[in-house]
């Protein structure tokens, strides 16, 4: 069956953005000047997903609105004839079908993806962490699904990682099949260093059966007392077997202050209208 909805779990407090995120939601913080979700979206839609649902904490609605139109600016572009910006903003509305559940209590990524059940269904979807920026030719996502459809498993993103990273991850046993695929063995969430079965670390994309949501109904709190979803992937192997996918791109994880720093800096390094002057103002040694 053909991928056409993801989750995109949206919930959490964002401790590590206060004070901004006291009124913001985390995943509206800007990449320089686009929220993070947004690349989320874009990733989707790109490759043909239709319908989104995201996962959100009450009070945190500006982040479905953010989807959909607003008529007061998009009247005031047409005033003042700014056709591009006005097509731009559109064009945000237009990207997919964006709906939003509520996860009531925040008891983990399993049980936000778990929330999104109703909306799914009984069919494979994607997950995206948008805390995971992946700036690829082509979406990363779109990748996924092609090994989905050819091999009817789920399929999550993986990339090595340094071994101070591995205890805050989940981690792949994989047996390797090409350089970029793997069978994923097993998983385990957050594993210490000395019991990590590899330093391939999952990041935030998935493509997954809907029997992942009858093992997270099942799944009993793990690593840091929160409803897992590498444990409810973990418990669906046995019998439906996952593939880990090495992504090609330049990862990001803008979760953090510094990681949405760098992700601002690296977009624009990409923007012709801003690399000269950063790289000028970089090179001139500005922190002496
Ligand atoms: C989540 C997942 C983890 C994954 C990580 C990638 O962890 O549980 O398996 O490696 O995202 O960003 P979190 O960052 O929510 O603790």
């Amino acid at each position: 069956m053909r991928v056409r909805k993801a989750v995109i779990p949206a919930a959490g407090f964002g401790t590590r953005f206060l004070p901004a995120t006291r009124a913001v939601p985390k995943v509206m913080l800007p990449v320089l000047d686009t929220p993070a979700i947004h690349h989320s979206v874009a990733e989707a839609a790109q490759a043909g997903i239709e319908q989104i649902v995201l996962v959100i904490s009450a009070g945190h609605e500006a982040t479905g609105q953010y989807f959909g139109r607003v008529a007061e600016l998009e009247a005031a572009l047409e005033k003042r004839g700014d056709e591009r910006l006005l097509r731009q903003m559109v064009e945000i509305s237009e990207m997919a079908e964006v709906s939003y559940v509520y996860q009531e209590q925040a008891l983990g990524l399993g049980h936000a993806v778990l929330a999104a059940r109703g909306s799914v269904g009984d069919e494979p979807f994607a997950v995206f962490l948008p805390d995971d920026l992946i700036w690829s030719e082509t979406p990363t996502i779109g990748g996924m699904i092609d090994i989905f459809d050819e091999r009817g498993s789920s399929v999550i993103a993986v990339k090595e990682v340094p071994d101070e990273a591995v205890p805050s991850l989940g981690i792949v046993d994989p047996r390797p099949m090409s350089d970029t695929l793997s069978e994923v063995v097993g998983v385990v969430e957050k594993p210490r260093l000395e019991d990590a079965p590899s330093n391939l670390a999952i990041i935030g994309r998935y493509v997954l059966t809907p029997e992942v949501f009858d093992a997270l109904e099942r799944v009993r709190p793990g690593a840091i007392g929160e409803i897992q979803l590498t444990d409810a992937l973990a418990a669906v192997i046995p019998t439906q077997r996952a593939y880990a996918y090495r992504f090609p791109g330049v990862h990001f994880d803008v979760g953090t202050p510094l990681g949405l720093l760098k992700a601002s800096i690296y977009a624009a390094m990409q923007r012709q209208d801003m690399a000269a002057e950063l790289k000028g103002w970089l090179g001139s040694n500005p922190f002496n």
